[in-house]
């Protein structure tokens, strides 16, 4: 197998990420610039900031991520980049970028899919740590801020195919981590503050109902049985997190949250770059129970569904990726669930869960290999699926 190093370029989102990966599987680099204190006093990304901020951050990433490599612009074999899906202001930051590069330095030209990247952040430091041997099928389960999806994932002769069979009906699981967060006067990205206040909570405190998807989804055209079936497919096994947010509200309500919740969030912002130790120090026993709760919830909901399919598919491995993959909890759920039904589980490591451009050019690597480059005239994909 020939050896390739592909600079990877990551800006579907609200981080700019440029890495170097051998052969999909040695990080020789990998450079993330944030961009939460930008979007922080609006409590969510604000697209046009994004795009701004990746204009401000790519030159410099991209520079370090070689230097860091001991690579160069003429080194690098291939250059890869985030097709979709994402914002599409922001995709296009790191698109335009990549084709300049590729057309001034004559390199071959990959696209890849954001999610694809996810499950290769899985596969990539599996790699690294000598494990080549992964048994299929593969269920794979992306967790992310604007996702919450299940795929069977295959390979053949290096052609990666993904068969999607659930995903979520509203809310994807991040987003309710950081609604609820938002809601609760807590900060943001929520998913990290929820994941390290739980543990000071009563998981117990507070019963919330997920909701269970019985009935087929409308954007399928034939349906049949317990759950949704569409032409090709077996059952799917969606998820739902738009009622639990709903749920925390009206706690909030019930219990006369408010006026606490505003007390908390005027506090915070009136301080720079809020610790953890800063927030727990505003939150009541209540909050910290319901946020415990919260997460119990979700944790538990994500995992049941996704065991259940991994049953019902007679899966050899499980992956979990994505920002929501980083919870300590969810890792913890996994490991154990996992473990009773003799299903492994593999992680990204915590920094690999999250928005990385490593994941890119990893994912890049067998579409190399394949010869998979695409035209100087290709497109950002807003609502690009995985197939
Ligand atoms: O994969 P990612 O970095 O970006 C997207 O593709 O969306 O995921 C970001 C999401 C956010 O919703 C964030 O709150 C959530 O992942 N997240 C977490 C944790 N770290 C990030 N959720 C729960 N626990 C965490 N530790
Ligand atoms: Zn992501």
């Amino acid at each position: 197998m020939p050896d390739a190093h592909i600079l990877g370029i990551e800006s579907s989102c609200d981080e700019t990420g440029a890495a170097v990966v051998r052969s999909g599987q040695q990080i020789l680099s990998n450079v993330v610039a944030s961009q939460i204190a930008t979007h922080q006093p609006y409590g969510g990304v604000v697209p046009e900031l994004a795009s701004r901020e990746h204009l401000r951050a790519i030159v410099p990433v991209v520079r370090r991520a070689l230097s860091e490599a001991g690579q160069t612009y003429e080194s690098v074999d291939a250059i890869a980049v985030t097709q979709g899906p994402g914002l599409a202001g922001a995709l296009l930051v790191g698109i335009s970028f990549a084709k300049a590069l590729a057309f001034a330095l004559e390199k071959p030209l990959i696209a890849v899919n954001h999610l694809e990247g996810h499950i290769h952040a899985v596969l990539l430091e599996q790699r690294q740590s000598g494990n080549a041997e992964l048994q299929f099928p593969a269920l794979a389960l992306v967790v992310s801020g604007g996702h919450t999806h299940l795929y069977l994932a295959q390979v053949r002769e290096n052609l990666w195919t993904y068969r999607n069979i659930g995903h979520t009906r509203d809310d994807a699981a991040g987003e309710a981590f950081d609604k609820v967060a938002k809601l609760l006067g807590l900060g943001y990205p929520g998913g990290p503050i929820i994941d390290r206040l739980a543990p000071h909570g009563d998981p117990q405190a507070v019963k919330f109902q997920i909701a269970q998807i019985k009935h087929p989804d409308r954007r399928d055209h034939k349906q049949s049985g317990h759950e949704r079936v569409s032409a090709d497919e077996g059952p799917h096994f969606d998820f739902s997190y738009s009622g639990i947010k709903t749920a925390v509200l009206r706690y909030v309500e019930t219990q006369n949250l408010k006026p606490a919740i505003e007390a908390r969030r005027q506090a915070l912002a009136g301080v720079d770059k809020p610790t953890l130790e800063d927030i727990r120090g505003l939150c009541d026993r209540q909050i910290l129970n319901l946020v415990a709760s919260f997460q119990r919830s979700m944790v538990n909901d994500l995992a049941m569904k996704t065991l259940a399919a991994a049953r019902e598919y007679d899966v050899r491995t499980l992956f979990v990726s994505g920002g929501v993959a980083a919870n300590r909890e969810l890792r913890a759920t996994f490991e154990r669930e996992a473990g009773m039904q003799g299903l492994p589980v593999l992680f990204p490591s915590r920094a690999l869960s999250t928005d990385n451009a490593a994941m890119i050019a990893a994912a890049a690597f067998p579409k190399f290999l394949r010869g998979e480059f695409v035209a100087m005239d290709f497109c950002a994909e807003a609502g690009m699926a995985l197939r």
